[in-house]
């Protein structure tokens, strides 16, 4: 079983789910969680508080996804 998870929300943000989720810039500054087991991001581009979602989807995003198998990667050259 994962320890964690990210959920796709139907038009809405991506729910990170997990006892130790770290999420960090590129740069590889972290992000204090304050002890967070459950994150929403951003997909809609529409936050204030990016990569975070503050519910500003709700002004109109759709977007619904189903899950499906991805193709194998290819190869790196
Ligand atoms: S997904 Fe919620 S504000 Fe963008």
């Amino acid at each position: 079983m994962p320890d964690a998870k990210v959920i796709v929300r139907n038009n809405g943000p991506l729910r990170l789910e997990g006892q130790d989720i770290v999420i960090t810039d590129q740069d590889g500054n972290v992000y204090n969680l304050a002890g967070r087991t459950l994150v929403s991001l951003c997909r809609c581009g529409q936050s204030a508080t990016k990569p975070f979602c503050d519910g500003a989807h709700k002004q109109g995003f759709t977007s619904e996804c189903q899950a499906y198998e991805l193709p194998p990667p290819k190869p790196k050259a």
